[in-house]
Parts: structure tokens; sequence; C-alpha cells
């Protein structure tokens, strides 16, 4: 789907989005966690009902933030804390590098890793990840929470893979929009582009097929 190249240009825009964060601390961890994450980052899938390609995890990672700074700029007066979508929103699927394996090694749709993630989720393992390098800083303990709380509660909802608590402040709300937002939308590119007009198509994660429009002044290159 992408090659290395066009990993390493979404790759260089997360890190212009880290270069965003104000905190010097939440910008340093971000920096460090995108260093350290690299090579994982290139090389999974976000999951198997979206963005199931290699790479897939940082592609994901790119679109949520992208999309979360992009909802917060249609509502300019609402006073929510941009470090903490920011951040949020480029960590909150961290987890998941230990739940999967890299996309060249899954065979049969065995994506996981044998390893305590299985047990877990990545919401626990992502709030496990960020919070051993913020113990490395002086920072307040609420705020420390606050800032688990944007991975912890990213999922909004208590599944097998889901939330650790439900969402509790208004910045992890938009992060979770704008996560539901990219993985529903990103299996529709292909299967939209493969039906005929008027057709019946199936998105991966959707609950229902959909139809395919059959307005005659429909332009399927906008
Ligand atoms: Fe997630
Ligand atoms: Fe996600």
């Amino acid at each position: 789907m992408f090659n290395n190249k066009d990993l390493e240009k979404f790759y260089q825009n997360c890190l212009e989005y880290c270069e965003k964060i104000k905190n010097p601390i939440l910008k340093e961890v971000a920096k460090r966690v995108y260093a350290d994450y690299k090579t994982p980052l290139f090389n999974k899938p976000a999951t198997t009902s979206h963005h199931y390609f290699k790479g897939g995890i940082l592609y994901h990672t790119y679109c949520v933030t992208r999309d979360a700074i992009a909802i917060c700029g249609l509502y300019p007066n609402l006073q929510v804390d941009m470090d903490l979508i920011i951040f949020g929103a480029l960590v909150h699927d961290i987890g998941k590098t230990q739940e999967f394996k890299d996309f060249k090694d899954i065979k049969d749709d065995d994506v996981f890793l044998e390893n305590h993630a299985k047990l877990l989720g990545h919401s626990y393992e992502g709030v496990h990840i960020i919070s051993n390098y913020l113990d490395e800083y002086k920072i307040d303990r609420q705020f420390k929470n606050q800032v688990l709380h944007m991975i912890g509660s990213h999922m909004n909802e208590f599944t097998d893979w889901g939330a650790l608590v439900m969402p509790k402040m208004m910045e992890v709300v938009i992060i979770n929009f704008a996560d539901k937002m990219d993985s529903d939308i990103e299996p529709a590119h292909e299967v939209l582009q493969k039906a005929k007009n008027g057709e019946e198509y199936m998105v991966r994660n959707a609950p229902r097929p959909y139809y395919k429009s059959l307005n005659k002044f429909y332009n399927t290159d906008r």
C-alpha cells in the first residue's frame, strides 16, 4: 500500500506535530517515543479492521492527529488543550506495538504477538509505555493522569479491546471522534473503488452493507 518513502513522509509529519506541543515535557516524550518506536511504527498494521497493511499504525496515527487538529479548527472558540489533543492523538495507539506482529510475519489472520498484550489490550499497554516515560520527569501527579487519560479512554467503550475508563475530558472526546472517523472511513476507499454504482459494498468494520450512489452527476474523481 505505502512504500517506506511514503511512510517516512508520514513519520516526518508526525514529528512536525510533536513540534507543535508547547509543554516541553510532553514535546520531549513525544519525540522520544517516535524515535524509540520508529521500527514498529513502520512495520505493523493498525489492526485487522482498518489500516491493515505495513505501517498502517503509523499512517492511522498521522491521520488521527491531523483530523483531531482539523476538528478543533472547526470549533475555534472551544477552550480545549491542544497539547493534550496532539500528544494524545500521536500516542493513542502506541500500545498496539506490543499487540501485533510485523505485517510480513502475519499468516492466516494470526496477527497477535504471543505475549502479555493479548491479556491486557492496547489501551493498557499504551498507558504503561507512556507512564514509564513520564516517570523520568518531574510532573504533577494529576496532570500525568490527565495525559494518560488520553490513551486509557480513547476507545470510548468497554469491550474486549476497549477503554480502561470512559472519557472524562473534552480533549479525549475529540481524539475519539478523529479515531472513529479515520478507522471507519479508511477501509471504505478500496471497496468504493471496486463497487459499481447502485451496488452494495461491505466495509470491513461496518455493521451492515452500504450502497454506492446512483446519482447521474456522481463524479468519482471529485
Ligand atoms: Fe485504539
Ligand atoms: Fe486508533
